[in-house]
Formats: structure tokens, C-alpha cells, sequence
């Protein structure tokens, strides 16, 4: 099947059972996205599907044929970070690393959805995503500084 892939095309030969997380990590070696509990409680594998957040272990990938799937390995500019990503460095929002992935396609994805008002609207909406580090009050501050800063440039340009 082709799957298109952070922008690229990909030829990828999978029986319809395959999931969406075991096509991007055993297949096309897009190891970003990380299998927690591959049952759909922890958001370690949250990725985009035309822009939308969605659990790779839940989802089949022949599902996604002729869709836009984002990874994280696909959000940064070519020379630098995405904002999230900075704002996660900035304010320490990890210790592990390994749910971080998957926090950060759904802050951003958050942020989009206009969720992220105060911070019991952006605990509950980042609820799927656990951390068993428990770096939660500092994950919610990174979200608030992306929110600010967007918020900032629109006010700018407005
Ligand atoms: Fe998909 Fe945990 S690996 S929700
Ligand atoms: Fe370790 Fe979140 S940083 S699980």
C-alpha cells in the first residue's frame, strides 16, 4: 500500500491487520512514535492523520492510504525546532523522553483545537497522554508558552 508520510510518498508492502504505529516504526523506520501500551491508554504513539490526533496503535494503516499522516520526525523546520518542541526544552517537560513524543503532536494538535484556554482545559484534553514521569505541571507550562506566543503573534499581525 502508499502511505504518504510527512509530506513523502512511501511504498510499503502490509496485510490490511498491520497497525498504523507498527507500519511507521517496523516498516518505515520512523521510530519517533513510541508503543506504551499499544492498547490505547497511554498517547505514547499520537500521531496526525490530515492534521487530526489519533492513536497509531489503534488505528490500521491501510486506513490511512491516501491520507496525510505527520509524525513527529515530520514537524520541525529544516534548521531548527518546532516551537513545542522548544517550549518542552525550555521548561524541562520531560525526564525519560519516552511519552514526549506523543505529548508534543498532541500539544500541538491542542493549540489547534483552541483547548488549551487555562490549565484544567489543557489537563483534560491532554489527558490521553500519560507520563509516568509525572512532568505534568511543567508539560502544561511549555503548552501555555506555545498558546502565549501564538496568541502574541496573531495580536501582532492582527
Ligand atoms: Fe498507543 Fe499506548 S501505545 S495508546
Ligand atoms: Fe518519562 Fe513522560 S517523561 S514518561
Amino acid at each position: 500500500m502508499r502511505l504518504r508520510v510527512n509530506g513523502v510518498d512511501r511504498e510499503v508492502p502490509l496485510e490490511p491487520r498491520v497497525s498504523l504505529l507498527d507500519a511507521l516504526r517496523e516498516h518505515l523506520g520512523l521510530t519517533g512514535s513510541k508503543k506504551g501500551c499499544d492498547q490505547g491508554t497511554c498517547g505514547a504513539c499520537t500521531v496526525w492523520v490530515d492534521g487530526r490526533r489519533v492513536l497509531g496503535c489503534l488505528t490500521l494503516a491501510v486506513t490511512c492510504v491516501g491520507r496525510e499522516v505527520t509524525t513527529i520526525e515530520g514537524i520541525a523546520p529544516a534548521d531548527g525546532l518546532h516551537p513545542m518542541q522548544q517550549a518542552f526544552v525550555d521548561h524541562d517537560a520531560f525526564q525519560c523522553g519516552y511519552c514526549t513524543p506523543g505529548q508534543i503532536m498532541s500539544a500541538i494538535a491542542l493549540l489547534d483545537e483552541g483547548h488549551a484556554g487555562d490549565d484544567a482545559q489543557i489537563a483534560e484534553w491532554m489527558s490521553g497522554n500519560i507520563c509516568r514521569c509525572a512532568a505534568y505541571p511543567n508539560i502544561r507550562a511549555a503548552i501555555r508558552q506555545c498558546r502565549d506566543q501564538r496568541e502574541g503573534a496573531r495580536g501582532a499581525t492582527a
